[in-house]
């Protein structure tokens, strides 16, 4: 069986691939595991001086938490699902000493979406597509998706998206602020080795205070990240969260009591 994520390093670039394309590559126990492990190795080896994230295949990036995994999950169970990739992946990318970027070759939900804004920024391919889809489950984002999105594209349109659970394409995205580049397919990871190779050649401990200082700006409070794990768990104890992971894996519209 191939490897779930797939780490390749050039001239001090890590890339890291998650591996699972005929699942969009969900984001599913063993995903979060390798993901950890590899952002480990990025801040810990000195070979190493910033990573690409990005998806296997041409159609997504991430489509989300493996909402397979969801079905048996009960409030205790989907608050601990959300601290684990807190803990493992998500806040450890984002303060992270070395730059790691996302580039957004497909679909990028919930999850997905959530991981590309935990990156230090986010270079998009003309396919990419966003969004915060978790109200069509019964649930809420969990890995820091109410905070990010704030933090990255404002209140107003943070709301709509978070609430509509409407898809956007890359063009908006980067109107938005949610990208910072918008590229061919082809494009999409020369240009994040182009702008990564730029940083390298920049004094790292300067970059590391950047990154700390650029998060302290943007971060008012943690208090939101843990409200927000706190409220994931508690959805997994409604009606409409069974309805809507049995909806999505039954291919069938949910249909929510508000229970
Ligand atoms: N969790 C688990 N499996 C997922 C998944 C997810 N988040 N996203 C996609 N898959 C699976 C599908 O179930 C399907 O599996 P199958 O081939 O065994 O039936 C496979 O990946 C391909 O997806 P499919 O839906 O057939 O592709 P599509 O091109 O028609 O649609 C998406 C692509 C991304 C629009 C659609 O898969 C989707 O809406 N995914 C869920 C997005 C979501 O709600 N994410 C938030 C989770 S909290």
């Amino acid at each position: 069986m191939d490897p779930i994520i797939l780490t390749q390093l050039e001239n001090g670039i890590l890339t890291i691939t998650i591996n699972r394309p005929d699942k969009m590559n969900a984001l599913n126990k063993d995903v979060i595991t390798g993901l950890g492990q590899a952002v480990d190795e990025v801040i810990s080896n000195p070979e190493i001086k910033s990573a690409i994230i990005t998806g296997a295949g041409n159609k997504a990036f991430v489509a989300g938490a493996d909402i397979s995994e969801f079905t048996d999950l009960d409030g205790a169970g989907g608050q601990a699902l959300a601290q684990r990739g807190a803990q493992l992946v998500f806040d450890k990318i984002e303060n992270a000493p070395k730059p790691i970027i996302a580039a957004v070759n497909g679909f990028a939900l919930g999850g997905g979406c959530e991981l590309a804004m935990a990156c230090h920024f986010r270079i998009a391919s003309e396919n990419a597509r966003f969004g915060q889809p978790e109200v069509n489950l019964g649930l809420i984002p969990g890995y820091g998706g109410t905070q990010r999105l704030v933090q990255l594209i404002g209140k107003g349109k943070a709301m709509e998206l978070l609430m509509t659970a409407d898809m956007i394409k890359a063009d908006e995205a980067k109107a938005l602020g949610l990208v910072n580049h918008v590229v061919s397919a082809e494009e999409l990871l020369p240009k994040a080795t182009e702008i990564l190779t730029r940083i390298a050649g920049k004094a790292p401990l300067a970059v590391s205070a950047i990154i700390k200082l650029v998060n302290t700006a943007a971060t008012v409070s943690k208090d939101g990240f843990s409200e927000e794990i706190h409220m994931f768990g508690a959805c997994f104890d409604t009606e409409d969260k069974k309805e809507g992971a049995a909806a999505f894996l039954e291919k069938r519209p949910a249909v929510f009591q508000g229970k």
